[in-house]
């Protein structure tokens, strides 16, 4: 488009593609249109794949970062958390660092909901309660923590639904084990109102809608000018 002349940087047709310009200052009209926004931060929605490790390098796996254009990455998108190398599903990504900070402490309390297929008894009403009262969840080098309360929805004899309102490390697989049972999978399908599209496939992302980056920002107390 630039060096087709369709390009105007405040009033000026620029056709050299490496001219540099001001995002902020600089009106920039494509076609005599009005001026395009430029936005500073991104937002993506990620189905993470199984067998993929949630960093944005590594020298011997693959990461969630090999799935995004490099134009992306070079603005400084980063996985919002983590899923584990196994876990699938909902991953945001974003390079607005004050969000990712706050979707991640436990002091805004977002939803992540995640569906379990699990072996072992079947889980019941007394987990349900156990779970709802906050479960004692032990450490390996410190005394046992207090879980939040989280909600436990029970779909057949071998899955269920569980949302948890705080992300400590393996926290899902470490209740279903305080519970005696093993996890067999594990998908994210909803942080907050965010969820995956019917159409997503594991490996591919979306940008995310208005709506949604508006749902976030009000889940965690973020003004408008930071979007
Ligand atoms: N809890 C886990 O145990 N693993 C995940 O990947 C996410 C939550």
């Amino acid at each position: 488009m630039i060096r087709a002349g369709r390009v105007r940087v405040n009033n000026v047709v620029v056709t050299d593609a490496g001219y540099s310009c001001d995002p902020e200052g600089d009106k920039i009209c494509i076609d005599n249109t009005n001026p395009i926004g430029v936005k500073r931060y991104i937002y993506a929605a990620l189905y993470k794949p199984d067998g993929c490790l949630t960093a944005t390098e590594d020298r011997r796996l693959p990461t969630v970062a090999d799935l995004f254009p490099s134009e992306l990455l070079g603005k400084g998108l980063a996985p919002v958390g983590r899923l584990d190398f196994h876990t699938t599903g909902l991953l945001l990504m974003t390079n607005n660092g004050l969000l990712s900070h706050r979707m991640t402490s436990p002091k805004w309390h977002v939803a992540k909901e995640y569906r379990i297929r699990y072996s072992g008894e079947p889980l019941g009403v007394k987990e349900r309660q156990l779970f709802a009262e906050g479960l004692l969840l032990s450490e390996r080098n410190s005394s046992p923590v207090r879980l939040e309360p989280a909600e436990l929805t029970l779909v057949s004899e071998e899955e269920c639904l569980l949302t948890i309102y705080e992300g400590k490390t393996h926290q899902v697989r470490r209740m279903i084990a305080a519970v005696g049972r093993d996890v067999v999978e594990l998908k994210r399908e909803r942080i907050g109102e965010l969820r995956l599209c019917s159409e997503q496939r594991p490996g591919e992302y979306r940008m995310l809608s208005d709506d949604e980056i508006q749902s976030l920002f009000e889940a965690t107390g973020m003004n408008q000018k930071d979007k």
